[in-house]
C-alpha cells in the first residue's frame, strides 16, 4: 500500500508528464512569450488542483489519462491567476514559487500577456477535449465558469475592492474565498465526474467537498501569510496586513482562524463519508491542507 505522500507524488509525476507532453507540441513566438509562458508553469508549485483531479478520476473508476488535458488546462488557468495576482496593480509580489514573479523577470507588459496566453491556451485545450463528446463539453464548461466572471475573477475583483474597507465583513470575505479560491478546487474534483457522466448527487457532493477545501485552503494561506516562512512558501509573507486585505485573519484573528480551519477540515471529512467511494486520499488532503507549511 502506498502512503499518502507516495500517492501524491505519483499523481504529481503523472501531471508533470502530461504538461511536458503538451509543451513539447507547441512553440510560441516571439521567444519572450515562449519563455514567459513556460517560466511560471515550470518553476514549481504544489500541483494540488491536477493531483486532486487525477485522484478523483481514480476514485470514480477511471484513470489519469481520461482527464489529463483538463488537468493541464486547470493548472494553466491557476498559473495565469497567480501571474496576474502578483502584478503591481494587484498584490505587487516579487516572488512566486521560490523564484522572481513573472513580471520581475519579463516586465509587467509581458507578464500580462503571459497570463493571457496561459488562459487562452487553456480554453483551446478545453475546446479540443469537448470534441470527444457531450460529457467532456460539460466538464469544459464547468472549468470556464468556475474560473471566469462568475468564479475566480469575481473573487479577485472583490479581493481588490475590499482592500482597506472597514465596512466590509464576514459575508464579503466569504464571497471572496468562495470565488477566488474554492471554485477552482470545485473544478478540480468535479471535472472527472462530469466526464464520466455521473449523476447530479455525486457531482454536488464532490462540489461541496471542493468548497469546504477551498475555505480551508484560503484560511491556511492567510495564516501562513502571518506565521509562514518565505523559504518554505516560496512567496513573500506579511503582505496581507500591509495591503489591508479583507482576510479571515483580519476579521477573526489567528486563534479563531485555526478553529475555523479545523471546522472546514471536519466538514470535508463529513461530506466524504456520504460518498459511496474510497475517499481516504481526499481526507488526507484536507488534513494536509490544515497542517501545511507551504
Ligand atoms: C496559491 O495557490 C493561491 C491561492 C489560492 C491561495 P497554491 O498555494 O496552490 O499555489 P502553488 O500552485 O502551490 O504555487
Ligand atoms: C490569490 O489569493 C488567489 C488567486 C486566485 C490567485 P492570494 O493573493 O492570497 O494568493 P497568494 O498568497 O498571493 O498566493
Ligand atoms: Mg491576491
Ligand atoms: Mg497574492
Ligand atoms: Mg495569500
Amino acid at each position: 500500500m502506498e502512503t499518502y505522500e507516495q500517492l501524491f507524488e505519483k499523481y504529481k509525476a503523472a501531471f508533470d508528464a502530461a504538461l511536458a507532453d503538451y509543451l513539447s507540441k507547441i512553440t510560441l513566438a516571439p521567444d519572450i512569450l515562449n519563455e514567459s509562458f513556460r517560466y511560471s508553469l515550470l518553476v514549481g508549485g504544489k500541483r494540488l488542483r491536477p493531483v486532486l483531479m487525477f485522484a478523483a478520476a481514480r476514485m470514480l473508476g477511471g484513470k489519469e489519462q481520461d482527464v489529463a488535458p483538463f488537468a493541464v488546462a486547470l493548472e494553466m488557468i491557476h498559473t495565469y491567476s497567480l501571474v496576474h495576482d502578483d502584478l503591481p496593480g494587484m498584490d505587487n509580489d516579487d516572488f512566486r514559487r521560490g523564484q522572481p514573479s513573472n513580471h520581475k523577470k519579463f516586465g509587467v507588459g509581458q507578464a500580462i500577456l503571459a497570463g493571457d496566453a496561459l488562459l487562452n491556451e487553456a480554453y483551446a485545450l478545453c475546446f479540443q477535449e469537448s470534441r470527444r463528446g457531450r460529457t467532456y463539453l460539460n466538464a469544459a464548461e464547468q472549468i470556464c465558469l468556475n474560473a471566469g466572471a462568475r468564479g475566480m475573477i469575481a473573487g479577485q475583483a472583490a479581493d481588490l475592492f475590499y482592500e482597506g474597507r472597514e465596512d466590509a465583513g464576514r459575508s464579503e470575505a466569504e464571497f471572496i474565498v468562495r470565488n477566488k479560491t474554492a471554485k477552482m478546487l470545485v473544478s478540480a474534483v468535479t471535472v472527472p465526474a462530469y466526464v464520466y457522466g455521473m449523476d447530479e448527487n455525486i457531482i454536488s457532493l464532490l462540489a461541496e467537498y471542493g468548497r469546504n477545501l477551498g475555505f480551508l485552503f484560503q484560511i491556511t494561506d492567510d495564516m501562513l501569510d502571518v506565521n509562514g516562512e518565505f523559504d518554505k512558501l516560496g512567496k513573500s509573507v506579511g503582505k496581507d496586513e500591509s495591503e489591508k486585505k479583507l482576510s479571515f485573519v483580519r476579521l477573526c484573528g489567528m486563534e479563531e482562524c485555526r478553529a475555523l480551519a479545523e471546522r472546514y477540515c471536519a466538514q470535508c471529512e463529513k461530506v466524504l463519508d456520504v460518498l459511496p467511494f474510497e475517499t481516504e486520499f481526499f481526507k488526507e488532503t484536507a488534513r494536509f491542507v490544515l497542517n501545511r507549511e507551504y
